[in-house]
């Protein structure tokens, strides 16, 4: 089944005289070994479609973009496809048969200008032969296979192709080498750029921004800006979702739900579901007390009565209180099976929302305002660091930019104290208390999400248990899962969790918007609005960074090749 919080509406009954879809998939399953991955979904692609995909890790959007793409066959329902356009699909792993040239592998993608091509050189051939009406006709055909060549830009394939593999940082490859020697990333940039180059009318990206340099990334967006035909697209990138989403698909528990009006209308809509459960839970808490409360007073009644009979000492007395009696027990007996129907059906319990806390108490000296002290430090050994003299302070919010692999995870670890270094010095307030989002998920301790969690926080697990049920990362029968058997998602949730649930002084986010869903990621922003300590975070989210360069206290470092400068 899939949900619909869109306006749209979806009709069926006219498909056959003139489809208004690219794409419908009718009650669509997967399922691979032991895992329903789609159960029984329904999705319509229109010509002018802009979808994006959300979803947890493991969600399965990647399966239903290969659905949709028609490289994986379906346990159920249909696929109909009317892309006499062409559909061109960029995989998240793209995986190339054995033994193919990077350009074979292009021209796998391009195919359809190859047969174009072809069509144009046998009917010029023929025209050459042919005379009068015969020509003619061959002459209208060429005209009709030409305009399709030049709707797709055949004529600039060769220059936008070079042009994309430049700007994706592929422009050095030679083309006759296997594609097996390239990594996974350039196998992803090749595709991409394929893909964008291919002028067909409906394009599947899956991820397209996973590491991506900004050059890239600009590329990226101007080249489906000039899209004009449809678009599927799977990313947590919000810059990218606010740009091109006019509907967002959320894949959860193998169903579908659509939302209309781009990503502020998904958010609004979100906004609205959590609302809404809040009233129906606030709804039942007040059912169940009037009910409670309805038990008690006739069972107050009913216990009075024998006095109040003894009090009557009437004929009648004994009638009218036999009848009161009954009315009240009958009265329990009602509020009674309203209790049991509300506990069979209890209304979920809202998430709190999230909310970083300092320490209880002055744990730090009233005076203390400078949390960290950094004083010309030197690091020789790998990863190799120096930076200049900077304080942290608390409340201050600390941006750490520079390019990928500069040091930037090495030099928070070197500020909470967690890497040595030669020279210099470090000083940190006495009791200053840290928590983290790290970019590697290090080893989980414990035999459950739950004891992971109450020993990170200590706590005892059934306060544990309380606490996390209360967040709202999880579902309560997640807690007993092995830690080795959460997804990087949910591993990430229960950081999240930790760090929310130990008070810290400062806390260090580590490209802390990735593995989690945007509007989860929107929380943790509010969160961190309120929250009066210190936040030093890495992230190349372009929406993370914008949001963080309003605060009133924000401060700047920028890594390159191990050295930290203070950007004024
Ligand atoms: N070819 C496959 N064989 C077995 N399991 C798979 C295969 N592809 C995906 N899965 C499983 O299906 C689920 C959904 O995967 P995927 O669609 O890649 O999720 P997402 O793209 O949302 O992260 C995951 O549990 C994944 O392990
Ligand atoms: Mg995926």
């Amino acid at each position: 089944m899939t949900h619909s919080h869109d306006q749209r509406p979806v009709s069926p009954e006219n498909r056959e005289s003139a489809p208004d879809y690219i794409c419908l998939l009718e009650d669509i399953s997967v399922s691979f070994a032991d895992r329903d991955v789609l159960v029984h979904c329904d999705l319509t692609i229109s010509g002018r479609e802009r979808l994006a995909v959300l979803g947890d890790n493991g969600s399965g959007k990647s399966t239903l973009m290969r659905v949709i793409a028609g490289t994986l066959e379906t346990d159920g329902g249909q696929r109909h496809m009317n892309a006499p356009g062409g559909v061109a699909y960029a995989a998240q792993n793209p995986r190339f048969a054995a033994g193919m040239s990077i350009q074979q592998v292009i021209d796998s993608f391009h195919a359809r200008f190859r047969e174009l091509e072809t069509l144009m050189r046998i009917i010029s051939g023929k025209l050459q032969a042919a005379e009068g009406a015969a020509a003619d006709r061959l002459m209208a055909q060429l005209q009709q296979v030409t305009d399709i060549y030049e709707a797709a830009d055949g004529y600039t394939l060769a220059q936008r192709l070079d042009s994309a593999l430049q700007q994706l940082g592929l422009g050095e490859m030679n083309r006759e080498a296997d594609v097996s020697r390239l990594s996974g990333g350039q196998r992803s940039r090749l595709a991409l750029a394929c893909v964008l180059c291919s002028g067909a009318q409906l394009l599947l990206l899956d991820e397209p921004t996973n590491d991506l340099d900004e050059a890239a990334l600009a590329w990226l967006e101007k080249s489906v800006d000039k899209h004009r035909g449809a678009l599927v697209l799977i990313t947590h990138d919000r810059m990218f979702l606010k740009r091109f989403a006019r509907s967002i698909l959320e894949v959860h528990d193998g169903q579908l739900s659509r939302y209309g009006n781009g990503y502020d209308g998904y958010l609004h809509a979100k906004e609205q579901e959590r609302a809404a459960a809040v009233e129906a839970y606030d709804l039942w808490l007040a059912e169940m007390a009037h009910s409670k409360k309805l038990v008690e007073k006739n069972a107050a009644r009913v216990a009075a009565i024998p006095r109040k009979m003894e009090m009557a000492g009437f004929g009648h007395g004994n009638f009218r209180s036999r009848e009161r009696s009954h009315g009240s027990t009958s009265k329990i007996r009602q509020a009674k099976s309203r209790i049991e129907e509300l506990e069979s059906n209890p209304a979920p319990k809202p998430a709190t929302e999230l909310e970083f806390s300092l320490p209880a108490g002055a744990a730090l000296h009233e005076s203390t305002e400078t949390l960290i002290h950094v004083q010309k430090i030197r690091r020789e050994q790998p990863p190799k660091l120096s930076t200049g003299s900077f304080e942290v302070k608390l409340g201050e919010r600390w941006l750490v930019t520079g390019p990928n692999g500069a040091g930037k995870s090495s030099l928070l670890k070197m500020l909470s104290g967690e890497l040595d270094y030669e020279g210099g010095i470090i000083q940190r307030a006495s009791d200053l208390r840290c928590a983290w989002l790290r970019q590697d998920l290090g080893e989980v301790t414990g035999d459950s999400l739950i004891e992971a969690f109450a020993l990170a926080t200590d706590q005892y697990v059934d306060d544990a248990a309380e606490v996390l049920a209360k967040l709202g990362l999880f579902a309560p029968e997640d807690f007993l899962r092995h830690p080795l058997a959460l997804s990087v998602g949910q591993r990430r949730r229960l950081e999240l969790a930790i760090a929310v649930s130990s008070q810290a002084h400062v806390l260090f986010l580590d490209e802390p918007t990735n593995h989690i869903s945007p509007a989860l990621v929107e929380q943790l922003e509010d969160a961190l609005e309120d929250f009066p300590g210190t936040v030093v975070t890495v992230s190349h989210d372009r929406r993370w960074q914008q949001k963080l360069k309003v605060h009133p206290d924000l401060q700047r470092l920028h890594v390159r090749d191990g050295s930290v400068q203070v950007v004024r």
